[in-house]
């Protein structure tokens, strides 16, 4: 039988894991939009409001953002009629408190008519030395956003982006050793109690992120169901 198709995901996993990389693929073959919390905030501290400051400081560290902010963005960003079809959030929710404003904020009488609650929740497990490597490595296009990796995904021509043709790159000013290191310990002591969270609703699974990106791809695809 085939798994009826999910299109209301959330993706979890530690820094390094993944969540942009598949997002990206994931929302491209089902025609939906991805959130990334991180992209929308560091969208957010390119402003000069002391509030642009406060979040640059912060993530520049590799601190969450308060709640309170992170919920603000997410409705602002999440919550339109034109996301009932479908979205995969990536880095949201990241703590206890904030996956359950997703869900009362999602069955409220504003929106339940959409249909829009998270119907899929997956969670890329990868351990700490590939993560770090993965991290280091990185670096994505300054125009488009494409991540990219030294080792595990380099653009086909030398210094040019395989999707918008710029040529120039930028890399994180959280992707430092010690930032991921920091990184880490945030997402066991802070986003790790969201997994029982989502476990005890019967909608997480797991999937091995080891693997390379088409491999880590084509399990999700499964899970998907497309
Ligand atoms: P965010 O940008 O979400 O950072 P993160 O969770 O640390 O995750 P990353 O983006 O670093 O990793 P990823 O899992 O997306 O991996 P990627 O696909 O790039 O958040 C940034 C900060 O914002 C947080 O630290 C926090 O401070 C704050 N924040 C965010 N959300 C918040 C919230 N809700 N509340 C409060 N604060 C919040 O892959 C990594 C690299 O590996 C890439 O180069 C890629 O090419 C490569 N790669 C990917 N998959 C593979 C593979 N299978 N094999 C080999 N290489 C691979
Ligand atoms: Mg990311």
């Amino acid at each position: 039988m085939q798994t009826p198709l999910k299109r209301h995901i959330v993706m979890m996993g530690a820094p390094g894991s993944g969540k942009g990389t598949q997002s990206a693929i994931l929302a491209e073959k089902l025609g939906i939009n991805a959130f990334s919390m991180g992209d929308i905030l560091r969208g957010v501290a390119k402003g000069t409001s002391k509030e642009a400051q406060e979040v640059k400081k912060l993530i520049d560290k590799g601190n969450m953002v308060p709640n309170k902010l992170a919920v603000r963005l997410m409705e602002k960003e999440l919550l339109k009629p034109e996301n009932a079809a479908g979205y995969i959030l990536d880095g949201f929710p990241r703590e206890l408190p904030q996956a359950k404003v997703l869900d009362k904020d999602l069955a409220s009488r504003k929106y339940r008519d959409y249909n829009m609650g998270v119907d899929l929740v997956l969670l890329l497990q990868v351990p700490d030395d590939y993560v770090i490597d993965r991290i280091i490595g990185r670096f994505q296009c300054a125009k488009c956003g494409t991540l990219y990796h030294e080792k595990f995904k380099q653009t086909s021509s030398f210094g040019i982006c395989d999707e918008c043709g710029c040529k120039e790159f930028t890399r994180r000013a959280d992707d430092t050793y010690e930032t991921v290191v920091s990184r880490l310990r945030t997402f066991r002591s802070v986003t790790a109690p969201v997994i029982p969270y989502y476990e005890q609703k019967g909608l997480l699974v797991c999937v091995d992120g080891t693997g390379p990106i088409d491999v880590v791809s084509e399990k999700i695809r499964k899970i998907v169901g497309y």
